[in-house]
């Protein structure tokens, strides 16, 4: 890590009035959640993601799909929030207002930390939801157990609420996200490939609008181009030295 980076970017938090931080995969991984694409432990280096993340997918075998999705769930009760999660926490503590967290992720971990108003882009794992528009005898409480539940009346799958590939991100939940992108004064992107859009979009968003932008990544991501500085180390030991001013 480039300490002169590191002071750089300590300034930039300490003179922003508004920041807003997007957040991948990355962060989580620290408390021992898988990525998607990191090389050997990522979650699309040993499935496909057509077949796992979209709908068409689910349709196809809906039984593998949603077993995958109870264990990512089993996986997310046995982690816990870690330092960067935390130190963003902490941070919209001290500084109320003046932070908006924006995250890829569907583990929860922010909002363990104690995060408000997480704007979740690719919705929440824990949440089930229909497949098909619900008919008056889908009772999402009542489903029938199986794997996926069902209704029993019209054989409706119960499917994760999840954004997958394909399908639109929440429109007010993204409407907002702009906005932070459009607003900020410095945006944070932490733990991303940069590789799924229109998520990463909100970065070169963010700069076209004028803000700085600020990477931190321990490995090459495709928004290094679109930053001021790059801050190379994992999200743990990074982001509790950049926000602790
Ligand atoms: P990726 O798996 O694509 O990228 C994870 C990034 O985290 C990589 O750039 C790693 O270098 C970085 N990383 C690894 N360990 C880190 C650490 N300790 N601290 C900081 N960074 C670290 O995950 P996302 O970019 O979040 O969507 O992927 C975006 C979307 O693609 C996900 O939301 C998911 C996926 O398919 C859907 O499922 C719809």
């Amino acid at each position: 890590m480039d300490e002169h980076s590191l002071d750089t970017v300590r300034a930039w938090v300490q003179e922003a009035p508004h920041i807003a931080v997007l957040t991948g995969a990355g962060i989580s991984a620290e408390s021992g959640v898988p990525t998607f694409r990191d090389a050997q432990t990522g979650y699309w280096a040993q499935f496909r993601a057509e077949e796992m993340a979209t709908e068409e997918g689910f349709r196809s075998h809906p039984q593998r799909v949603w077993d995958w999705y109870q264990y990512r769930r089993d996986l997310l009760q046995g982690v816990q929030p870690n330092a960067a999660h935390h130190a963003l926490a902490d941070f919209e503590r001290r500084h109320p207002g003046r932070l908006t967290l924006i995250t890829q992720n569907v583990d929860g971990l922010h909002q363990r930390a104690g995060s408000n108003g997480v704007l979740c882009l690719h919705g929440d794992i824990f949440e089930d939801r229909w497949l098909d528009t619900p008919r008056s005898c889908c009772h999402i409480r009542h489903a029938s157990a199986g794997h996926p539940p069902y209704c029993d009346r019209c054989g409706n799958l119960v499917r994760p609420g999840v954004v997958w590939f394909g399908e639109a991100l929440p429109y007010a939940t993204f409407e907002a996200a702009e906005q932070a992108a459009r607003q900020c004064a410095l945006m944070l992107v932490v733990g991303t490939a940069g590789a799924v859009y229109p998520a990463a979009g909100l970065a070169h968003q963010a700069r076209s609008a004028g803000a700085r932008v600020v990477v931190l990544n321990p490995a090459n991501s495709e928004l290094d181009g679109a930053a001021h500085a790059v801050l190379r180390g994992a999200a743990g030991a990074l982001l509790p030295q950049v926000l602790s001013a």
